[in-house]
């Protein structure tokens, strides 16, 4: 079918825009340094098949589309929409509490040792119904959209029970999420976040060793053999997410303890993911690497065997520098070395009660670029290609290129490095999803 000419929009007068384009796979080394900032073009998006169509000179596109509706930039500079792959976002009560007691020196596991943390999100989800969670995240996830981000990445991990899992996995499911491959382009359903941003489901059943599993009759032994027998059938039967993930850490799950976890996960279809080496270095990335992980994240304590060990199986890094900054952790992962080794290096906020309550991707530029040292080009290249590639997406979103979803955000700075300049502040004023408008300021 020919698309008709309303069905075109053309994004004129931006003063720059961040194509990221370039090969539809993870960025690595020098590869991260290019993102492909152009003056003087606009964007032609078809929203039939909500694609990308061409990005040229206005004047060209608008000769070529004579009938188009055009969407004014007025001066300000477009990007492609964050790829946000690494989000807690279905909670309910916000945890501000242990952000003094941290301050007090009370540490993140010793929080979690007394109850609190993880745990205390897990009490107070399972008090809430579906309807509960799902409004509290819609509210949240709208505040992410408004900052510029067009793909999220969210997990489960507050239930820790087969039913709490399931009921966290179907309330993202209703918000928007996919229901399967294939489903790009189904209309969303009315109330959804389905048109604001487009969600990626991930089980994190191993997020903790819930407390009732702690204490005689049962075991942790127990709760795994939970998770890899019942959750994991059941998650994957549904359909319900795309990637299994686990928390890696000395002090919550081992190494051998998530193989096995993450062993279920993939023969029932899953992708990999781990929280890896975040506080404490457990050889979790050298895990991530053998086990050919999409994504292996945090790394702060990652080493240069593990460091060696990503770069050759070619896992996605995905950094959360927000995390590190809000535990008031002097430590940030080493992203100058990863990138030197050839690692695609991605960034993301974390989003949760706990570690990083912030819907600002902007912000987490910022820090890519003030903690982890990476250039502007590198930090919008994590945010958006390789973001796309640790959620095994970059053949479809993170760039804007002929084909590629027309996911966009438009800021109201007039050179793209002021985006991460002005930090903390919000200056996005729009987002497109599939080409449609998602949010507007
Ligand atoms: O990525 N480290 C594990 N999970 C989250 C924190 C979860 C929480 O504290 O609620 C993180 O930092
Ligand atoms: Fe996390």
């Amino acid at each position: 079918m020919k698309t008709a000419e309303s069905d075109i929009a053309i994004f004129v007068n931006a003063s720059q825009v961040v194509t990221c384009a370039g090969p539809a796979r993870a960025r690595r080394g020098g590869e991260m340094n290019d993102a492909a900032v152009r003056d003087g073009v606009g964007v032609a998006v078809d929203r039939t098949n909500g694609r990308i169509l061409a990005v040229a000179p206005d004047a060209e596109l608008r000769a070529s589309h004579p009938r188009a509706t055009l969407e004014d930039c007025a001066g300000g500079v477009l990007v492609p929409g964050f790829v946000d792959s690494h989000t807690h976002a279905i909670f309910g009560r916000a945890r501000y509490e242990e952000q003094e007691l941290r301050a007090a020196g009370v540490g993140y596991l010793e929080i979690a040792r007394r109850g609190g943390g993880i745990h205390s999100s897990v009490r107070d989800l399972r008090t809430r119904d579906a309807s509960e969670l799902a409004a509290l995240a819609a509210a949240r996830l709208r505040r992410i959209a408004a900052h510029g981000t067009t793909t999220v990445e969210v997990k489960s991990g507050y239930g820790l029970s087969l039913e709490s899992e399931l009921t966290t996995l179907r309330v993202i499911r209703e918000l928007g999420g996919e229901r399967a491959a294939g489903s790009e382009g189904t209309p969303p359903e009315p109330g959804s976040l389905g048109g604001t941003l487009r969600l990626v489901p991930t089980f994190l059943g191993a997020h903790e060793v819930p407390l009732e599993f702690r204490e005689a009759p049962r075991t942790r032994e127990e709760y795994i053999s939970l998770v890899t027998r019942e959750m994991i059938p059941a998650v994957a039967r549904e359909g319900l997410a795309r990637f299994c993930d686990v928390f890696c850490e000395p002090g919550v799950y081992t190494v051998d303890e998530t193989r096995r976890i993450l062993g279920a996960a993939r023969e029932a279809g899953l992708a990999l993911k781990l929280h890896a080496d975040e506080l404490e270095n457990g050889a979790a990335a050298e895990l991530a690497a053998e086990l050919r992980a999409t994504s292996a994240d945090h790394l702060a304590a990652i080493s240069e065997q593990g460091i060696a060990a990503l770069a050759s199986a070619g896992t996605v890094a995905t950094l959360l520098p927000g995390t590190m900054l809000f535990l008031g952790r002097p430590r940030q992962a080493p992203a100058r070395a990863l990138i030197e080794a050839g690692v695609p290096v991605a960034l993301a906020s974390d989003f949760n009660p706990g570690t990083s309550p912030t819907v600002n991707f902007p912000l987490v530029l910022t820090l890519g670029i003030s903690q982890l040292r990476l250039s502007a080009a590198e930090a919008f290249v994590a945010a958006t290609v390789n973001g796309a590639a640790a959620l095994g997406m970059a053949d479809s979103i993170g760039q804007l290129a002929p084909g590629f979803s027309a996911d966009l955000a438009l800021f109201d700075v007039s050179d793209h490095r002021e985006i991460p300049y002005w930090y903390g502040d919000n200056r996005c004023v729009g987002t497109w999803l599939r080409g449609r408008p998602a949010h507007r300021r």
